[in-house]
């Protein structure tokens, strides 16, 4: 596998990313009219979606910020996946057409970027966000706006409780925790572990209390408990506290800007314990920002590229052919969100946002890149999930772990030839 691109996820990538959707946008904006329409709470977006022309979806993502890697993928994954479905005829004989705008990393502004894109461009469905305190946000305007909204990557509990319009094709961190511990516990067989996790961040703090809890219910022992706040310059307080505690491991539920920063600073005071994180890791920046402080640790994820599944390595070359680059866990997701939806928009009566959301949560079996979607009574998705390493630079696989009481993972191999040395066996 060509993983050359891997790394390439540069500044300048980005920047042209976001003039991508920047120059898209404008070409969508231009044509919809900008009508402020007459949001009132709950009663209905801002106007109807028009009924002929183009289907007009929204996309709100960090495509700037210190989570810009996110937002970034994301959309790459939702254009891969636009492009395929308009190429086949689009939704109900019309195209389909992707409206992104940025909400600078911001749990703040998301709220405002989903305002717009319902008010001003009379979106009929919203694809979004990445982090979960993003997602609450946009999804409480999404809600009372009754527009249906699809978060790709969101894992925090809250973000689809009492809202029967959002919905998300990834699993919960009840599920991530799960997975960490038990790959500690039972691969790494590691039973004394610090956690340092980011008091600001429902995803973080969610995250570590799910892993203390999974992990002590296996018999292990949570040494030390420390908080930050994203963007600390200096956290070694923290970490001299985990130093002493006698921590085998660190679990940093972060994410990857802050960790890699964290991690700089747990080796220059002497901290040699591996590092284990979730998803938040998961970021061609993760190893640019850590450097070698960050190699031999692990995280969770959704997908990983080395993966032998048919789906999954023809998403990876269909994804290289187009962005020159492998995908990251986001922009499968990103893919997999688009498609689920473009599906329930097939399926839907009418476009309208009541009957297009329960189009989503009727969503069963749906073949995706990062494994099988259905979505359950609370409009979440049940995945496996795998463990990969960092080792070069990149992110290797190691491990698929699947929910408890299903049958042990069959195919969790790497993909041949990548040269991951990882297991390849699922945990029990
Ligand atoms: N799960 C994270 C959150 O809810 C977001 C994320 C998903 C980040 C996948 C990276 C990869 O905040």
């Amino acid at each position: 596998m060509n993983l050359s691109g891997w790394n390439k996820l540069t500044h300048a990538v980005l920047v042209a990313a976001a003039i991508v959707g920047a120059s898209a946008c404008d070409k969508l904006g231009g044509g919809k009219g900008k009508d402020k329409g007459s949001a009132t709470e709950g009663s209905g977006s801002g106007g109807p979606a028009p009924s002929t022309g183009a289907i007009l979806v929204g996309h709100f993502a960090s495509l700037t910020g210190s989570e810009a890697t996110f937002g970034v993928s994301t959309d790459r994954g939702v254009r891969l996946a636009l492009e395929e479905r308009n190429a086949a005829g689009g939704v109900k004989g019309r195209q389909i057409e992707l409206k992104t705008l940025d909400d600078a990393s911001k749990s703040s502004e998301a709220g405002n970027v989903v305002q717009r894109l319902i008010t001003e461009d009379h979106v009929v469905a919203l694809l979004g966000e990445v982090a979960s305190g993003s997602s609450l946000a946009g999804g409480k305007v999404a809600q009372q706006a009754g527009v249906p909204m699809v978060s790709p990557s969101s894992t925090n509990k809250k973000v689809t409780e009492g809202r029967d319009m959002v919905s998300r094709v990834c699993f919960l961190d009840e599920f991530q925790g799960y997975v960490v511990a038990k790959f500690t516990h039972d691969n790494l067989k590691l039973t004394k572990v610090a956690v340092l996790f980011d008091q600001a961040a429902p995803y973080s703090k969610g995250l570590a209390e799910v892993f203390s809890s999974e992990f002590t219910g296996m018999g292990g022992a949570i040494t030390t408990s420390q908080a930050y706040t994203a963007g600390d310059p200096d956290v070694s307080a923290q970490l001299q506290s985990i130093k002493t505690s006698g921590a085998e491991a660190v679990f940093l539920p972060g994410y990857y800007t802050d960790v890699g920063n964290i991690v700089r600073q747990a080796r220059k005071l002497g901290i040699t314990a591996p590092f284990l994180g979730g998803d938040g890791w998961d970021s061609t920046k993760l190893a640019e920002i850590g450097g070698d402080a960050i190699e031999g640790s692990y995280y969770s994820n959704h997908y990983s590229f080395d993966e032998a599944r048919p789906e999954v390595q023809e998403f990876v070359s269909k994804y290289q052919k187009k962005w020159g680059d492998t995908p990251d866990g986001l922009a499968a997701l990103g893919y997999d969100a688009a498609r689920v939806l473009f599906a329930a928009m097939d399926r839907a009566p009418s476009l309208s946002g009541k009957d297009l959301a329960a189009a989503i949560a009727a969503t069963k079996d749906f073949p995706g890149v990062t494994g099988k979607i259905t979505l359950d009574s609370n409009r979440d998705a049940q995945k496996q999930a795998v463990v990969v390493q960092m080792k070069g630079g990149k992110p290797r696989y190691v491990a698929t772990i699947v929910p408890k009481g299903w049958p042990e993972a069959g195919a969790a191999k790497p993909a041949e030839g990548s040269g991951s040395a990882g297991s390849g066996s699922s945990a029990k």
